[in-house]
């Protein structure tokens, strides 16, 4: 097992629609593996794909029930509304009030290709949310509102230029 750099705001991979898997072997039960172990050692409660530089569309999770994971999921049914803190492991440390549809449900396949279907309110439709719009290359920023989203983007690009914010 092995613990991946976190790719954050700014690389280009994480603006990236991953493409589907097809090759369900060995190596993608590895990639899971790793990935459930970079998410433990950051610590997140999920982590895609292009979160560590791979443009496919998997991703693992863990709210708190134990480890799962998805491969090539779906968004098939979102109803209701929730507000939330969000963060993102590749949007270290800064958390945003988010609403989204409280309840959730995926559709796709587990590591051996057999269909899995995931569902859940709050914590885990969120989670679902999220980690399905990191696989079509969006990230949290994209569901802030116009003025908060400019002052975040602002914000993210001077400190990734490394020029300090004003007091
Ligand atoms: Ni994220």
């Amino acid at each position: 097992m092995a613990v991946f750099p976190i790719r954050t705001f700014g690389d280009p991979v994480l603006n990236t629609v991953a493409q589907p898997v097809e090759t369900f072997d060995a190596a993608l039960e590895r990639l899971i593996e790793d990935m459930l172990e970079t998410m433990y050692a950051a610590p997140g409660v999920g982590l895609a794909g292009p979160q560590i530089g791979i443009a496919r569309r998997v991703f693992v999770y863990d709210i708190g029930e134990g480890p799962g994971h998805m491969v090539n999921p779906e968004l098939v049914e979102t109803s209701g509304e929730w507000e939330f803190d969000e963060g993102c492991l590749s949007v270290p440390e800064r958390f945003w009030p988010i609403v989204r549809p409280s309840y959730a449900r995926i559709e796709g396949v587990a590591m051996d290709g057999s269909p899995l279907e995931l569902e859940g309110d709050e914590l885990m439709g969120r989670m679902l949310q999220h980690e399905f719009d990191h696989l079509d290359g969006t990230l949290l920023l994209e569901r802030l509102g116009k003025r908060e989203r400019k002052t975040a983007l602002r914000d993210l690009r001077r400190e990734a230029l490394g020029i300090a914010l004003p007091e």
